[in-house]
């Protein structure tokens, strides 16, 4: 019903592109995606070797400085990293201000948020390089901190410090899992999954929360609130909240007598608003290459860990039926990352309502890597889309008597 050639005239020449299915937003260095052929690479190196031969460590600094690190540049940004691990004592009761329901996503992007607080110095608009990478390291090393305390509040423990000791996730999962009356014993099986879960989160090019972290850090916002922005996009369910929407999804099939068939049946009924959650990808329409690997570590890290979970061999049905299906053939609906990374998040033991958050640490360096790049660029420009506007022309006010 749009009269284009009037809206031309009145508007000029505007590209409606909703939800930018087709605008290019920026040009980037960081990530390519080959959607079609299902292609992930990080600045050039295919994903799959990146998950068989490099750390999440070694992929923070790949996405955020483009190259991968010598041996004296990595054990540099590693004790920097590991170095600043703790948070203004003050803000441990911001954590217990909330509600023991609150969801962590609310709590994680507030705490980023307020992160800016404690540190005055580091939100200058135009910051130095040596500037940035302070900014960049504390916040990557905070964010695991606030995570875990958000974790801890949610079931009511003590908080838990981390272990100088200890490398980068497994002081998480010491943070997140030891007790008074127990201490977190490190174990390979659960780190390397998630090292390769978090290697697999860490960037998606212009996804909607990496968008949002260049929206929000074009207006020259610090990179704290540029970040406590892209943790509330991720939150939503058609993004990182898909992957806690996939176990809920999965487990309500299990208490339904394991009747999978009748939910693929609801996800293609066009009156009903429910979707086959982990499935469909606006850039794939392909296999996702990140789920092909999760899949293959689900098999490997379930039977080492001595796991049987029956969500998982549900979750197997789904995709061979869906495969197979010619709703799903013709719109290229395949399985996503989040279709498997929950059961994957499951066997650590990772509570639920977690999953979104544990997506958020994994894509922080992916995040921080486009934040860089965008204020790195000669002659930036703050992000400010058009519109094409379908309201009322001019009207006089009516006065509320006559309305
Ligand atoms: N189940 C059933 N039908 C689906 C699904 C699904 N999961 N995904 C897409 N479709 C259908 C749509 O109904 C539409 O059908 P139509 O052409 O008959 O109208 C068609 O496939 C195209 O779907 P769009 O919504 O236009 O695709 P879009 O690119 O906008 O959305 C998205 C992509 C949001 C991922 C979508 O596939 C979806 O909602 N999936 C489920 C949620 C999910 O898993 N999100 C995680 C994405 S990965 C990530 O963020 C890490």
């Amino acid at each position: 019903g749009l009269d284009i050639s009037r809206l031309h005239s009145e508007t000029g020449y505007i590209t409606l592109d909703p939800g930018y299915a087709n605008t290019g937003s920026c040009t980037s260095a960081i990530t390519y995606i080959d959607g079609e052929k299902g292609i992930l690479r990080y600045r050039g190196i295919d994903i799959a070797e990146l998950c068989e031969k490099s750390t999440f460590m070694e992929v923070c600094y790949l996405l955020i400085y483009g190259e991968l690190p010598t041996a004296e540049q990595y054990t540099k940004f590693k004790d920097k990293v590991l170095f600043h691990s703790l948070i203004h004592e003050d803000m441990k009761s911001f954590f217990t201000s909330y509600p023991g329901h609150a969801h962590p996503m609310a709590i994680l992007s507030a705490m980023v948020c307020s992160l800016s607080v404690y540190h005055p110095e580091l939100l200058k608009p135009d910051q130095l390089p040596h500037e940035r990478d302070q900014t960049i390291t504390r916040l990557l090393s905070k964010v695991r901190v606030l995570a875990a305390f958000a974790y801890k509040r949610s079931v009511g423990e003590a908080f838990v410090y981390s272990r100088p000791e200890l490398d980068y996730l497994s002081n998480f999962l010491h943070m997140m899992f030891t007790t008074p009356v127990k201490l977190y014993e490190p174990d390979e099986v659960t780190r390397k999954a998630l090292d390769v879960l978090f290697i697999l989160h860490a960037d998606h090019e212009q996804n909607c929360s990496t968008s949002t972290v260049r929206m929000v850090g074009s207006s020259k916002a610090n990179l704290f609130a540029s970040i406590s922005a892209g943790i509330c996009a991720l939150w939503g369910p058609l993004h990182g909240g898909a992957n806690q929407a996939v176990i809920e999804m999965l487990e309500a099939i299990a208490a339904d007598g394991g009747n999978y068939k009748k939910y693929i049946d609801r996800a293609k009924d066009k009156n009903d608003p429910f979707r086959l959650m982990g499935f469909g990808h606006r850039v794939y329409k392909n296999y996702d290459p990140r789920a092909q690997i999760i899949k293959k570590h689900c098999d490997e890290v379930l039977n080492k860990l001595g796991i049987h979970d029956p969500i998982l061999e549900i979750a197997k049905r789904i995709e061979e039926v869906a495969l197979t299906d010619p709703y799903f053939i013709e719109r290229k609906l395949y399985p996503n990352v989040d279709f498997y990374s929950g059961i994957l998040y499951r066997a650590m033991k990772i509570p639920t309502n977690m999953f979104t958050v544990m997506f958020a640490l994994g894509r922080l360096p992916g995040w921080i890597a486009h934040w860089k790049e965008m204020v790195e660029e000669p002659g930036m420009r703050i992000a400010r889309p058009r519109q094409i506007y379908i309201g009322e022309q001019q009207r006089p006010y009516k006065p509320m008597h006559e309305r």
